[in-house]
């Protein structure tokens, strides 16, 4: 993608992390520049930065950030990463990436900084192999007659290093010349469908649809979905995977249709410490954002709310996931065990 989520400026002891403001998409590219771990953290907070890949990449820059300047390295990337590990609690590449800092021996900027510029470009050869591995699917499930892929939030460019991952499939198809199209759901509250999905798709030139998230039976109904694929915050040892609110809902809708329903993750994002979604801890977020998200009063003063920003899709309902290692097909414990450990 022609815009930079992720970037590092300048050199490790003086330099700063530089995030894409996603709040501002789609109308404004700004970035915010990060020169302390508060800033950081924020910015993982009020989804400046977001997308569980991306999340972790960030945080993984924010451990350099953390540590520059201070002659005590090793409690300085201890806070860093304490104080980063409480931004969001659902997304598990968040604490895989912060683990994944505090090995690094010395625990000097520069060479933290090497390893964060690691995980963002393995991430992006992550997604990449992503891309591979479900052009297949979108090959045989999506196209003409049989329909097009339905997506909900944004498991895109935005939220990785690389070309996404539930949209690696659909970049690598649209290289290819296959003729697919895409439904974006607008995803509420924070509709990162409309600001994030159909803004990213429509710049590479995949033909896009918006629909509202109440839409996607009637969708689903007149035979316009061939298959739906969504990304994973977490995805506990038995292949549940929590995914952004109403991503449940599609894969409930898609079994009652035919349609195929697939996730697609990184090895970053499955939690072998997690039995299954039950004990995945679903992050909570502010009455506002339904009350009046993106500044506009929806509802009455003092109305009670309830928001909780991911649900969990049991491993029954998804047909596959896909990884940087292959498929894992069926979904269960052992598929998911033989996939990514060999
Ligand atoms: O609250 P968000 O915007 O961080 O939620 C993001 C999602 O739910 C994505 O689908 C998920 O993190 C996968 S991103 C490749």
């Amino acid at each position: 993608m022609a815009i930079r989520n992720i970037e590092w400026i300048g050199d490790a002891a003086t330099g700063h992390l530089r995030l894409l403001d996603q709040t501002r998409l789609p109308g404004e590219v700004t970035y915010l520049d990060c020169r302390d771990v508060p800033t950081v953290f924020d910015a993982i907070r009020r989804l400046s930065v977001r997308g569980a890949p991306a999340i972790g990449i960030a945080a993984a820059f924010g451990c350099v950030v953390g540590v520059q300047g201070r002659s005590d390295a090793d409690a300085a990337l201890q806070d860093a990463s304490a104080r980063l590990a409480a931004s969001r609690p659902t997304a598990v590449n968040l604490f895989w990436a912060l683990e994944r800092m505090k090995q690094v021996r010395p625990r000097d900027a520069e060479t933290l900084l090497v390893e964060a510029r690691a995980v963002h470009e393995e991430d992006a050869a992550m997604c990449r192999r992503i891309g591979e591995h479900g052009l297949e699917l979108v090959r045989r499930y999506a196209g003409g007659e049989r329909g097009a892929v339905l997506t909900h939030c944004n498991a895109g460019a935005l939220a990785t290093g690389g070309i996404g991952t539930a949209t690696a499939p659909m970049y690598a198809a649209h290289d290819e010349g296959l003729p697919v199209s895409v439904f974006a759901d607008e995803t509420r509250p924070l509709l990162q469908g409309a600001r994030l999905t159909a803004f990213e798709l429509a710049a590479a030139g995949v033909d896009v649809t918006l629909i509202c998230d109440d839409m996607a039976a009637q969708v689903m109904r007149e035979g316009r979905i061939g298959m739906v694929i969504t990304g994973a915050d977490r995805i506990a040892a038995n292949g549940d995977a929590a995914n952004k609110i109403g991503t449940y809902n599609l894969a409930v809708l898609a079994k009652h249709h035919g349609v195929p329903f697939f996730v697609a993750a990184p090895s970053t994002t499955f939690d072998f410490d997690t039995p299954d979604g039950s004990k995945i801890p679903i992050e909570q977020r502010a009455a506002e954002e339904i009350t009046e998200g993106f500044g506009t009063r929806t509802a009455p003063v003092g109305v009670k709310t309830y928001s909780p920003a991911f649900d969990v899709t049991p491993h029954e309902l998804i047909q596959a996931i896909v990884t940087e290692k292959g498929l894992i097909e069926p979904v269960d414990a052992q598929r998911v065990r033989e996939v990514l450990r060999g």
